[in-house]
């Protein structure tokens, strides 16, 4: 069969840049090797995970605040296995609706994993097809911890995909990695009742974030029972023995637990689909080389998302997608890196766009920080989450917003608005003018906005 494209990975990335591209007229096929499409994101990543915060998440709530709300009784018990179900229902449904928007917009689901054997050449199987343009999309791997070897039928040293689909929750998990992966499972199975553990190679918890964030999230969450060692640099794990030198004095320290979860990171995953013998290029920490249009060093070969530098995010692959694929097609694709969210869908949820305090004063600008408190939002209050804050960051010469940090309530949603005012290239005192509802949660972020000029009102 002859393509006007090729999309290699059915992931975020790639199932958006194809269906996308159907749309701008293109005879389009995805090359996929799972089983059900939706790539690490919807099958083992993502919405696999979601669902298990949100059920665990509901049972904490039973908890912890029912009785206060009056609502008496014994709170559930954990049925596992329907646990599961109700995890890979979720997946199900999402995955077999990638399907369905394939069938919708005539993308053929080539099954089988790709090889590109030439520029315009990419062989499934037995079969080679032809296609003016190709798209590599095939997203990333769990990256390797020297010392440890993770065995996900086994159970005992698993990543994050052996972490979605344990025989039995356990009494004890160590963690390997304060990153996302590795609070958003470690959270999961505190609140199912494992004695959860976090040890962390740097001094914070999340790098990159806020340092304010990071300090309230870890708060937070040792609130919630999750301890942390941070500063320790883990070099072994065996059985469920973790061994660690604390980075201080460098002493030898050991733990144990019945379940290890490595979350130290992922590597783009490039290998197996020809791109040595092509001579794509790759940068030196081994993503795929592009220039400012999402082309290789070999001309017809595109790459997006995990398999390329830059925030390893679904929404960053999609956005990638789209914009190659109007690329592609002859418009003019294009991503804002500067507005990239990041959230982490812990409880509270952590939320955050754009320059953090410090990355703003590193950048040579004056810096105005304007802050608000949950505990000033009666919303927030009324669902026993006044705990976290919203933090706006903004230029002191222009009042133009350059970054925003939330950690509270529904802060993954709430983050948006300060995204499309970015996109607009707003300024605090344009988010402060603007109308809020009353009472929610967003309001918090017009407080904060407000802070950023002449003060928040319920502070
Ligand atoms: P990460 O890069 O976020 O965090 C890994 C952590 O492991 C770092 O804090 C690092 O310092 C620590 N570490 C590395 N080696 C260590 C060692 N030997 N001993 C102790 N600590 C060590 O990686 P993570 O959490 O595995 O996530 C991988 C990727 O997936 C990230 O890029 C993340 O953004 C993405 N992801 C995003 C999600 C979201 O947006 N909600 C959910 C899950 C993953």
């Amino acid at each position: 069969m002859s393509y006007d494209l090729i999309v290699i990975g059915a992931g975020p990335g790639g199932y958006v840049c194809a269906i996308r591209a159907a749309q701008l007229g293109l005879k389009v096929a995805c090359v996929e090797g799972r089983e059900t499409l939706g790539g690490t994101c919807l099958n083992v990543g993502c919405i696999p995970s979601k669902a298990l915060l949100h059920a665990s998440h509901m049972l904490h709530e039973t908890h912890e605040n029912f009785e206060k709300m009056g609502l008496m009784g014994a709170a559930p018990t954990v049925d596992w296995d329907r646990m599961l179900g109700y995890k890979s229902e979720t997946v199900g449904t999402n995955t077999k609706g990638i399907e369905f928007l394939f069938k919708k917009n005539k993308v053929d689901w080539l099954k089988g994993w790709a090889e590109i054997e030439a520029p315009g050449r990419v062989k499934v199987g037995d079969q080679v097809h032809e296609a003016k343009n190709i798209v590599i999309a095939t997203g990333s791997v769990p990256s390797s911890l020297p010392g440890v070897t993770v065995d996900n039928d086994a159970g005992v040293v698993v990543d994050s995909t052996g972490a979605l689909a344990l025989k039995k929750i356990p009494a004890s998990m160590v963690v390997i990695g304060a990153g996302v992966i590795g609070l958003e499972l470690g959270s999961v199975y505190a609140r199912l009742g494992a004695q959860v553990t976090v040890v962390e190679y740097l001094d914070a918890i999340t790098p990159g974030m806020d340092g304010e964030v990071q300090k309230q999230f870890q708060k937070l969450l040792t609130k919630q029972g999750l301890e942390f060692i941070l500063g320790a640099a883990v070099s072994k794990a065996e059985g469920g023995k973790v061994e660690y030198k604390l980075r201080k004095d460098d002493s030898a320290h050991e733990i144990e637990a019945e379940v290890v979860l490595v979350a130290t990171g992922r590597r783009p995953h490039v290998e197996g689909q020809g791109l040595d013998k092509l001579g794509v290029a790759l940068t030196d920490r081994g993503f795929v080389q592009i220039d400012k249009h999402w082309q290789t060093s070999v001309p017809g070969i595109y790459a997006i998302g995990d398999a390329v530098p830059g925030p390893m995010l679904a929404h960053k692959a999609e956005d990638e997608g789209m914009a190659v694929a109007e690329t592609i097609a002859g418009k003019h694709g294009h991503v804002n890196y500067d507005v990239i969210p990041g959230v982490i869908y812990t409880a509270p949820e952590v939320a955050s766009v754009g320059l953090t305090e410090a990355a703003a004063k590193e950048s040579g600008r004056k810096v105005k920080v304007g802050k608000f408190p949950f505990m000033g939002n009666a919303r927030a209050k009324a669902m026993f989450q006044g705990d976290g804050f919203v933090k706006m960051i903004v230029d002191a010469e222009t009042d133009r917003v350059l970054g925003c940090h939330i950690i509270g309530p529904n802060a993954g949603e709430m983050i948006h608005e300060v995204c499309v005012a970015m996109e607009f290239g707003a300024s605090a005192e344009d988010i402060a003018l603007t109308c809020h509802a009353h009472p929610t949660c967003s309001e918090a972020v017009r407080e904060a906005a407000l802070a950023c000029g002449d003060g928040a009102i319920h502070a």
